[in-house]
């Protein structure tokens, strides 16, 4: 895996990649920025032992140009852009190491913001601003906005109203059976809104934390053992709120969706997936299009965090959700192309504007 263009294709089209080392204190971390056409490039540091540092470069690229889209199509004035940190968090992590971190992320002057990611939490992130300004997803003591699986949640949601709409005429779960793979923060959100619009909930999860909380809050959540007997029951959505790569070859043969809407990110196992669910007549809305509320929330701190006006953002999901659907339709395309193309869009007309010369 190289970054650069070398044999005339566009290997990775990334802008910059910056490796950043810090002997004392071990750190040794990955920043893509994959475009600024938008603005300065927003997304998560993931702190993760990779089995090598081509495994690690591999999946910033990946991430990183995965933000684009994402921050693209959730409206923002931000480009793409990811940061990796090479170790495992248990062992490695130290205030020293975030901070030296930090120092990197401030040298390049606010062309990429980080925030959360796997790995990293609001708490490092108060760590990782004594050293720049260039950072969201921090604590409510320190200013920032906090947890933000409650607006992924909430556009989670919308996202499934929308595909809702476009599958049954009417934008409501009400009546339906949804199966949601993973009651974590964001599951947990999502359950408690799909409850309140009157759907039926069916849910699983490996923590038995989770399950006990289901059944104390909310005991008309019917509790199935595994994925497995999630995907294969009578249900009308599968939301996927766990890890990623939860739509493989075999689930794809079995589920008995009629929608697929949920916050995992990656839940495409490999390329090609969409187009068999989309032969299996299965609605598949591209996570991260319905999974944008929370760099939506952090966007926001950016600007000094006020929830109402984040919340309004994350609620244009249920618009933009029903423009992809019905352009899939319209260029017999699935949805997961279209939306790739409306980000593309966006960050070609808007992008284009830099280069009216201002004086
Ligand atoms: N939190 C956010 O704001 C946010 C934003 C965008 C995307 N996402 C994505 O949404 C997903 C969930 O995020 P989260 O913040 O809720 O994480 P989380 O760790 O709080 O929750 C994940 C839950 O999934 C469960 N789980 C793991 N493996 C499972 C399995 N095989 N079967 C069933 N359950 C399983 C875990 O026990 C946990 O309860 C992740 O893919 C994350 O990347 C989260």
């Amino acid at each position: 895996m190289g970054v650069f263009d070398t044999d005339g294709t566009d290997a990775s089209g990334h802008e910059q990649v910056v490796f950043c080392q810090d002997r004392q204190t071990g750190l040794k971390a990955i920043i893509g920025i994959y475009s600024t056409a938008l603005g300065p490039a927003l997304g998560g540091t993931r702190f993760y032992p990779y089995p090598s540092e081509e495994a690690a470069l591999a999946d910033v690229l990946k991430l990183s140009r995965g933000m684009a889209y994402k921050n693209a199509l959730a409206g923002l004035d931000h480009g793409g852009g990811k940061a990796v940190i090479w170790g495992d968090p248990a062992l490695a992590k130290s205030e020293a190491l975030l901070r030296a971190y930090g120092r990197f992320v401030e040298s390049l002057s606010g062309r990429y913001y980080t925030a959360c990611d796997v790995g990293t939490y609001v708490l490092d992130m108060d760590v990782v601003a004594r050293e720049t300004g260039y950072v969201t997803g921090r604590s409510v003591e320190h200013g920032g906005a906090g947890d933000s699986s409650i607006l992924t949640a909430w556009g989670v949601f919308q996202g499934m109203r929308a595909a809702a709409e476009h599958a049954w005429g009417s934008p409501t779960l009400s009546g339906r059976t949804v199966g949601i793979a993973g009651l974590g923060k964001v599951g947990k959100y999502l359950a408690g809104h799909l409850l309140s619009d009157g759907a039926e909930v069916i849910a699983t999860d490996v923590n038995e934390a989770a399950l006990a909380w289901a059944r104390a809050t909310h005991p008309q959540i019917r509790l199935v053992p595994d994925t497995a007997a999630l995907i294969t029951s009578d249900i009308d959505v599968y939301a996927p709120c766990a890890l990623g790569g939860a739509l493989d070859d075999d689930t794809v043969q079995v589920l008995r969706a009629t929608v697929v809407a949920g916050g995992a990110n990656n839940q495409l196992a490999h390329p090609g997936i969409e187009k068999t669910l989309a032969e299996r007549g299965i609605l598949y809305t591209p996570d991260y299009v319905v999974n944008a509320g929370g760099v939506i929330q952090v966007a926001d701190e950016i600007e000094g965090f006020n929830f109402e006006r984040a919340k309004l953002r994350a609620t244009g999901i249920f618009d933009t959700t029903g423009r992809i659907l019905a352009l899939a339709d319209e260029e017999g395309v699935s949805p997961a192309v279209a939306a790739d193309r409306l980000a593309e869009q966006r960050m070609a007309e808007v992008g284009r504007l830099r280069s009216i010369y201002l004086g």
